[in-house]
Order: structure tokens, then C-alpha cells, then sequence
């Protein structure tokens, strides 16, 4: 057996532009400050512990990863150990498997892990570490915050949100030429689950007339006075940027329908609905572009690639140190460790009475909650 202190890190829940630059910073700083300490790499998040798939990781490995989107690790987004249900090795295993991922743990000598992903891995890391508490084990966790959505409590911000807003800013750039050019109603659907952050951030980078986000419910007259007064100060397109969460005074959000009719669990769509209302209502001519999963593929950004190596790098020295339960967090300016159950039970929503939704106010956007539109001068 190993003399060598052993740390485990794993991808979960989507990926992200940045997790590769966390992987990097992580073995880079164990490999200079970390003495004898030596990283397994973990397959495709909590799945690679219930299976047993680790595998070593060092300096070569990350070698040249820094601008890669993805994960060299693999990543999953349903594997969680506490109500799996699947079949490793042709075997099915369904329930809580957390005891076997600890026992696997355990037996490749992991002190602790270093977990790298959104609320719902961090809650799954956190719930690991006190359940081998229960059990004896003492396996420790930190968590890196991760997820282009900027949902996360404990964080000022997550790395990956700068690189989403990027490529929706952009988008929403290029699909103003045609909207100017048709005199259309241009409808743009971006990412951000239940939170506004994406659509409030690149609505206002691209100047968006219209921001439909969660946290604010919307009518469909409100969206349609708003395209109408534009119309009538001589303004002959209109772009709309809708978050996928974003819901109807009264209503619900919107969910993917799956191929065998049932609702699946990710959001989507509910820009499709609301043009085809507004033509409805304005006889307009509306077009809806759906981002998608382009919103988080492709290199990482300048600044979530530093964002990335700081938590990466606070990780890592927590993990040295032996500080155990904690997450790499911005607060201000800086990066420190906060207590790891700071990161779970409650998301970070945009605060509708805000400053970045005033500013957004006053600059002419309509959030879809205006009463009336005051008539054209
Ligand atoms: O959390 C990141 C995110 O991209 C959300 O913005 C989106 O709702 C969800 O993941 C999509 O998940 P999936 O890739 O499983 O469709």
C-alpha cells in the first residue's frame, strides 16, 4: 500500500467551461506544494466511485489542458450514490449506494475528495462526507464551484457563467443584423435553470429590449406593448432575451417534452411560446432561436480560466492542509474557503429590486411586469 497521502477528484453534473483549468491547478499545486501527496482521477463523476473506475493523474496528464472546454475526467449529471439506479458490470444496482462508494474510496487509500460541480454535486459530496462520519471513514470533501448558471449560494460567481454570457452576447449580436435587417421580432432562448444570471448579463451586454428572466414573472401583453412602442418610435425589430426558467404571472416553468411524450427534467421552450403569442397579439413576424448546449462548450474565457486556477488552488492547499468540508469561494475580490454547507439547500437567484435590474430599467429594457406602455413621444 501506498505511504503517499491520496486525494480523489471528480467532475459532476454538467460540464463547464473551466473544469479542465481546475484539474490543472489542483495536480499542478499538489505537484509544487503538496509533497507527498499523489491524485486519482475519477471517471465520469459519482459514477466513476460506485464502479470503482480511478485511475492515476499527474502533471502529464494535464498537460495542454488549460484552454480545453469539457473534462478530461468525464462527467454525469445522474449518478448520484444516494438513488442510483443503473448497472455497473452487468450488474443492476439500484438505492443508496453511498456505502459501497466508501468502501471504494477506502480501499484505494483516498483521504479525501476534491469535488468539482454545481449545487446538486456539491450537496451529493456533502452528504458523502458526513454519511463516512456515520460510518467511520473519515473520507473528507471540498467543493469547487462550477456551473454556467452562477446559481451557487456560497460564490460571488462560478466559473464558466463569463464564457456562457460570451457566446450569448455574441449570438444575440449577430442575430440583431438579421432582426434590423427583416424588421422582425427576434426571440433568443438562453440557459441559467432557474436563475436569470445569464439572460440579465448578456441581455445587457447586447443591448436586449426585452429580458425575460425567472425571477421576474411576465405577461405576454406586457412583452407585446413593449415590441409595439418600439414599433411606434420607429424602432422596426425588437430583440427578446428569455431565460429557459422564465415563467408567466400565475404560471409554470417550461419543460422539454422527451421522445416518449412524458416531460423530461430540463427546461426549455418557453421562447417558442411566448413569439408565437406576441405575433399573435402584434401581427409582428417573430423568429426564435433556442442557444442551447453551445452556451457552454469551446474554450473557457480569459477570466473564468484565472477564476478557474484560483478555486483550483485553494482546493488544493485546503486539501493539503487537511482542511476538510470547505468550498473555494469568491466573496469580493478574493478566494477563500467557506464552510462546504454554505453551498447546498438554496440557490442565488437576481434580486428583481437590484442594481443590475435597475440599471437595465433605466437604460428602456422591459422585463415582461410594466402595467402599461407609456404612450410614444
Ligand atoms: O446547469 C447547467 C445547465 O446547462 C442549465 O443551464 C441547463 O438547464 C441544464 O444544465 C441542461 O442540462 P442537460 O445538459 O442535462 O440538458
Amino acid at each position: 500500500m501506498s505511504e503517499k497521502r491520496r486525494f480523489g477528484i471528480l467532475t459532476g453534473g454538467g460540464d463547464c467551461p473551466g473544469l479542465n483549468a481546475v484539474i490543472r491547478a489542483v495536480v499542478r499545486t499538489c505537484q509544487f506544494e503538496g509533497g507527498d501527496v499523489e491524485l486519482v482521477g475519477i471517471r465520469n463523476g459519482f459514477w466513476g466511485l460506485i464502479a470503482d473506475r480511478l485511475e492515476p493523474l499527474g502533471p502529464v496528464h494535464v498537460s495542454g489542458i488549460l484552454p480545453r472546454g469539457g473534462t478530461i475526467l468525464g462527467s454525469s449529471n445522474r449518478d448520484n450514490p444516494f438513488e442510483f439506479k443503473g448497472t455497473i458490470d452487468g450488474v443492476p444496482l439500484a438505492g443508496d449506494v453511498s456505502e459501497r462508494v466508501l468502501t471504494h474510496a477506502a480501499r484505494s487509500c483516498i483521504e479525501g475528495l476534491i469535488v468539482i460541480g454545481g449545487d446538486g454535486t456539491q450537496d451529493i459530496g456533502h452528504r458523502l462526507m458526513l454519511r463516512s462520519r456515520e460510518l467511520g471513514h473519515e473520507l473528507g470533501v471540498i467543493g469547487v464551484p462550477k456551473t454556467i448558471d452562477n446559481d451557487l449560494m456560497a460564490t460571488d460567481r462560478t466559473f464558466g457563467f463569463d464564457t456562457a454570457v460570451g457566446i450569448c452576447s455574441e449570438a444575440i449580436d449577430r442575430i440583431h443584423t438579421t432582426a434590423e435587417s427583416h424588421h422582425r421580432v427576434m426571440f433568443v432562448e438562453v440557459m441559467g435553470r432557474h436563475a436569470g444570471w445569464i439572460a440579465l448579463h448578456a441581455g445587457l451586454a447586447a443591448g436586449g429590449d426585452v429580458i425575460l428572466i425567472p425571477e421576474i414573472p411576465f405577461s405576454v401583453r406586457s412583452v407585446a406593448d413593449a415590441v409595439e412602442a418600439r414599433r411606434a418610435r420607429g424602432k422596426g425589430f425588437s430583440i427578446v432575451v428569455v431565460a429557459e426558467g422564465a415563467v408567466p404571472v400565475g404560471g409554470d416553468p417550461v419543460y422539454r417534452v422527451a421522445s416518449d411524450g412524458s416531460r423530461r427534467k430540463s427546461l426549455g421552450g418557453i421562447a417558442s411560446i411566448v413569439a408565437e403569442e406576441v405575433e399573435r397579439l402584434t401581427g409582428l413576424e417573430t423568429r426564435t432561436t433556442i442557444l442551447g448546449h453551445v452556451q457552454r462548450g469551446g474554450t473557457p474565457s480569459a477570466y473564468d480560466r484565472v477564476l478557474a486556477s484560483r478555486f483550483g488552488v485553494c482546493a488544493a492547499r485546503e486539501a493539503i492542509a487537511g482542511r476538510w468540508g470547505t468550498l473555494a469561494a469568491l466573496r469580493g475580490n478574493a478566494v477563500v474557503p467557506v464552510p462546504l454547507s454554505e453551498a447546498v439547500g438554496a440557490q442565488r437567484l437576481v434580486e428583481p429590486s437590484g442594481e443590475l435590474v435597475a440599471v437595465a430599467r433605466a437604460t428602456g429594457v422591459r422585463f415582461g411586469d410594466e402595467v402599461s406602455e407609456p404612450p410614444p413621444a
